[in-house]
């Protein structure tokens, strides 16, 4: 039974935990009742009663103090955490929030009047080689690099129940040879989660992969040789260059909203320009480095352009299921009327980065992609299938991802909040919403190459900006991941890279 009385709260009042039940006004819904409960407490964090860094009384407690229903207690909290008053901590519960410190400016979107560059037979290898190889030499203690998240963030100890139940239901799994295109069980999972993207796709149409690199690589030889064009978005992530140079295809870099994704007037124009594009790859979703989610009618915009210049749009779907929002948003495929699009997606970033599970649907290329993947490698390894479908085929998975969401969005805004407090002024920063990565643009165009040698040498690893284009326009820029749980350890890493950029600045 929920009760009457109007909040009244002020901060001569003692603690909010002591708000009566009487205390709640008698509301005319069940909405009026959260938010009332809502802004007590609210009062009680300006007044400082309730300090950043105090724990929030549990849902119980809530419950008995205010004699209000579970939901909304629940309600209520959630109100508060996404306000961006609460934080919540995975099974230590709620509490408040430091106060947001200065934010940074965004960065601006990039000139997209400018003549495109020519198509180039990339040259990044050695680049990335030189990263790759550095960060060998010299693990650092602690690697913002990569676009991974920390071991304990995955469902572990479920994985491993349904890795042991695979195997148990499958005495002869590791001795038998495995189905060409994956295991079926595992297609039909993954296709009805496709459904979730917009994406209307049979068991039949997947292919399974070792994650999306392998799908990215087998799209690429279905639609082009070597020696042809493929356009990128710019910046672009390295491995597809590495991929590009590895098949001797050449990259047209188009330019990229921060904001927005890919420029779609700028592809129109190279499509008229340059004579054999073969594909467009884009990530329409938390784009990296970048972050950016393009909107729906960009995609369909886009899907309209290359399928009118038939010129084939290879979808990689690496981090859709890592956006804020609980519903992902649609992938560029479910407008897709013509099989043109090819659908690459990954479980390494949101199921586990061990497992190398990825998956492929590639419309009118189909039957090409089936004997290119068999030509390449036959099958992939199914046990790996057969677990993941037992465990995403359980509300397990969903609560996992729901999780896993809340912690990266937490990760992501202690992190961007210490690059604000650390960096200089002139130091910029768009938060995505969702995923992995931060993308910064260092203040006056200092080098990205030596902020990351100077950081490796204090043990911190990040990646250079140099390495995701062709060109030399991201050189002054660096991604940092947040998929580690920010820690006094990690804060006081982005303390001294920001005072490295600091005394860098200063050189300069
Ligand atoms: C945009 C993008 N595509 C593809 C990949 C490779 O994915 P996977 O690890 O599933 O092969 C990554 C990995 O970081 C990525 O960022």
């Amino acid at each position: 039974m929920e009760h009457s009385t109007p909040p009244i709260y002020t901060p001569a009042d003692s603690s909010p935990t002591s708000l009566s039940s009487s205390a709640l006004a008698l509301p005319s819904s069940e909405s009026l009742i959260y938010r009332r409960l809502a802004e007590h407490y609210l009062s009680a964090i300006h007044a400082g009663t309730l300090a950043p860094g105090a724990r929030m009384p549990s849902v119980r407690e809530l419950m008995r103090l205010h004699q209000v229903s579970l939901s909304t207690a629940l309600q209520s909290l959630r109100h508060l955490e996404t306000g961006g008053w609460l934080e919540a901590r995975p099974r230590s519960g709620y509490f408040v929030r430091q106060p947001r410190r200065a934010s940074l400016r965004p960065m601006d979107e990039p000139n997209f009047s400018r003549p495109l560059d020519s198509a180039q037979f990339v040259g990044i290898h050695e680049q990335v080689s030189e990263f790759i190889s550095r960060r060998q030499q010299k693990p650092p203690a602690i690697d913002l690099s990569g676009m991974t998240c920390a071991p304990e963030l995955y469902a572990a100890d479920a994985l491993k129940t349904a890795a042991m139940r695979a195997l148990r239901d499958n005495p002869l799994l590791l001795t038998s040879v495995m189905p060409t295109n994956g295991n079926p069980q595992f297609r039909q999972v993954v296709a009805r989660r496709a459904l979730d993207n917009g994406v209307r796709i049979s068991a039949d149409e997947v292919v399974v992969t070792h994650g999306c690199i392998e799908a990215l690589n087998l799209a690429l030889r279905a639609v082009a040789n070597a020696g042809d064009t493929i356009a990128v978005e710019s910046p672009t992530y390295f491995g597809l260059l590495q991929t590009l140079e590895s098949l001797g295809m050449r990259a047209l870099e188009i330019p990229t909203s921060p904001q927005a994704g890919i420029s779609i007037e700028a592809l129109q124009l190279a499509f008229q320009t340059h004579a054999n594009i073969k594909a467009v790859v884009v990530v329409p979703t938390l784009q990296n480095p970048l972050g950016c989610i393009m909107s729906d009618v960009h995609k369909q915009r886009l899907v309209e352009v290359c399928e009118q210049h038939h010129v084939a749009l290879i979808e990689d779907d690496a981090y859709s299921e890592l956006t804020d929002t609980e519903v992902p948003p649609a992938a560029a495929k479910a407008w897709d009327r013509s099989g043109n699009v090819i659908h690459c997606v990954s479980l390494n970033k949101v199921l586990a980065p061990g497992m190398r599970l990825g998956w492929i649907s590639s419309g009118k290329w189909h039957e090409r992609v089936k004997m290119l993947k068999f030509a390449h490698m036959r099958a992939s390894e199914e046990w790996t299938q057969i677990t993941a479908a037992n465990y995403m085929a359980s509300p397990a998975y969903d609560r996992h991802l729901r999780r896993l969401r809340a912690t990266l969005k937490q990760q992501r805004e202690q992190m961007s909040e210490a690059i604000a407090a650390y960096f200089p002024q002139q130091t910029r920063l768009n938060l995505p919403r969702g995923g992995i990565g931060l993308w910064i643009e260092l203040p006056d165009g200092l080098c990205s190459k030596a902020l990351f040698k100077a950081a490796l040498e204090e043990g911190i690893g990040l990646s250079p900006g140099i390495i995701f284009s062709n060109s030399h326009r991201f050189d002054h820029y660096v991604r940092l991941s947040c998929g580690k749980p920010f820690t006094r350890e990690l804060d006081q890493a982005i303390r001294r890279l920001g005072m490295l950029v600091t005394n860098l600045k200063k050189s300069t």
